[in-house]
């Protein structure tokens, strides 16, 4: 049981005696009647149940149905029903939603004048991407996009944004293991290596919320600050492991902004604002996302256990599906990319284009010196138990021209590397078949020839 304080549209809550795995819309809907916060998927696709979460780094939409209650200590927290200013006035982008009939049985409505709201607060402009995380089910997206771009012409409310900045001042909890730093969080685990840790629960919020399970005790990431970042410096980027994907995202964007580009489609704002690097990877999930970018990169993964530190080439750490190389007790502390010669694509393949698992991903990074491939680093989501590097398929490709030929000759090898499943996402044909498609593809994107099936040209 756990007591934690944060701000709850501009007032001061403490709240004791809850499981630390109680998710914020229940305790919204069932403690404090605040039924605006809707519960449609609960399980982080549908941005019915978004909330506003603020602290030093900023203002950013979150799904309330897998965030945690220890999440919030510290922080302040919006939601609808704290979007009507002092005066009474709605929110500009409640007036636009009203102006521009954003809304019609309106279930989804608060979800996405939350998402609205603090795109609202953050200028951004990109509406299609901010508010892909939110579903509408009656109305269509045109008015409601119409409504987000008449809103940013409005000044945000000076009110709205001096709550969003006043952060309470909090000591530690109690209850709960919310470590602050590598050394708290290395010392907790050490004692309790059967624990679970928790970074953005963007994974784990589901094993609660859908597998009903209990986590045993836990440790919240959350506040591990010299586990979160992002070091430039002349040979490599390191990335600490509670960074998050939407963090991640622009930091990366001038290195290689493929990566970058690839990020933009790892599920909606909502989730990268949660789901952190180190997530991401010690899932050991077959179908993440960041681990084939960050193997075709020859990324370095940093394991810490106590006061003991390991790193190795991230392809090392999956070894077989569900088993990854770290011990009981040891942590991803961080990763780190080598800096060279931008020539990583990255190619997600899933049913919709935003707030989607792929299917397949494959993420492609050679050199070509004067007309010959001199190295290759593949790899692949989706086509293993593991995410793999496509090993044969490279050396099939190594030392050879960079030909279309070549390119060819080199689709068996994908038989060697991969034996895919059949699922509800693809069968093993069309994987192996989009696999080797992929490679093709990078091939004629590098001869400058259009294949963005987003972008039509002449
Ligand atoms: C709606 C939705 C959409 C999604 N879309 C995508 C997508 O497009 N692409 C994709 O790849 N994934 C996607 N995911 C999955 C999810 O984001 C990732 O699997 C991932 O776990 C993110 O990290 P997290 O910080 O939320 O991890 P958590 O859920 O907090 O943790 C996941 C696992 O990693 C462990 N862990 C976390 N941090 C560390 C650490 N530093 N050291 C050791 N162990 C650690 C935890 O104990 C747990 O076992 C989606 C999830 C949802 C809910
Ligand atoms: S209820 Fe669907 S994202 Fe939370
Ligand atoms: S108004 Fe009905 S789901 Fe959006």
């Amino acid at each position: 049981m756990t007591s934690i304080r944060f701000v709850l549209n501009g007032t001061d809550v403490e709240v004791a005696g809850q499981p630390a795995t109680r998710t914020l819309v229940d305790w919204l809907r069932e403690d404090r009647g605040l039924k605006g916060t809707k519960e449609g998927c609960n399980e982080g696709d549908c941005g019915a149940c978004t909330v506003m979460l603020s602290d030093e780094r900023g203002s950013r939409a979150v799904n309330a149905c897998i965030l945690f209650l220890p999440q919030l200590h510290g922080k302040v927290v919006h939601t609808v029903e704290g979007l009507r200013s002092p005066d009474g006035a709605l929110h500009p982008v409640q007036t636009a939603m009203v102006a521009e009939h954003g809304s019609q049985c309106g279930f989804c409505t608060p979800g996405f004048i939350m998402s609205m709201a603090t795109g609202h607060l953050n200028g951004e402009t990109d509406h299609d991407t901010h508010l892909a995380g939110n579903l509408c089910r009656c109305t269509g997206y045109a008015p409601i996009v119409r409504a987000a771009e008449a809103a940013a012409k409005e000044p945000v409310p000076a009110w709205l944004a001096a709550q969003a900045a006043a952060l309470p001042d909090v000591d530690a909890p109690e209850g709960v293991a919310l470590p602050r730093s590598s050394d708290e969080l290395a010392a907790w685990y050490s004692a309790n290596p059967e624990g679970r840790l928790i970074a953005g629960a963007t994974d784990v919020g589901l094993w609660v919320t859908k597998q009903l399970r209990d986590l045993g005790p836990v440790a919240f990431l959350a506040g591990v600050e010299d586990m979160r970042g992002i070091e430039i410096t002349e040979d490599a980027i390191h990335i600490g492991a509670v960074t998050t994907l939407a963090e991640l995202l622009p930091a990366i964007a001038p290195f290689y902004p493929g990566f970058a580009a690839m990020i933009r489609r790892y599920g909606s704002a909502q989730v990268r604002a949660a789901a952190t690097l180190g997530g991401n990877i010690a899932n050991g999930s077959p179908i993440g996302d960041s681990p084939p970018a960050l193997i075709a990169l020859g990324a370095t993964l940093y394991l810490r256990k106590g006061d003991e530190r390991r790193s190795m080439p991230i392809e090392a750490f999956f070894l077989d599906y569900g088993k990854q190389d770290r011990a009981p007790g040891e942590f991803v502390e961080a990763v780190s990319i080598p800096r060279g010669p931008d020539r990583l694509k990255c190619y997600k393949i899933s049913k919709r284009f935003d707030q989607d698992i792929s299917a397949l991903l494959g993420c492609f990074n050679l050199t070509i010196e004067g007309g010959t491939v001199t190295a290759a680093r593949i790899a692949y989501g989706g086509m293993a138990g593991i995410p793999k590097r496509a090993a044969a398929v490279e050396a099939a490709l190594i030392g050879q021209p960079w030909s279309e030929a070549t390119v060819q000759a080199a689709l068996p090898a994908f038989k060697h590397d991969f034996q895919p499943m059949s699922d509800m996402r693809a069968s093993a044909d069309y994987r192996m078949q989009a696999a080797q498609n992929l490679l093709l593809r990078y091939f004629l994107e590098d001869q400058g020839l259009a294949t963005d099936v987003l972008e039509v040209s002449a």
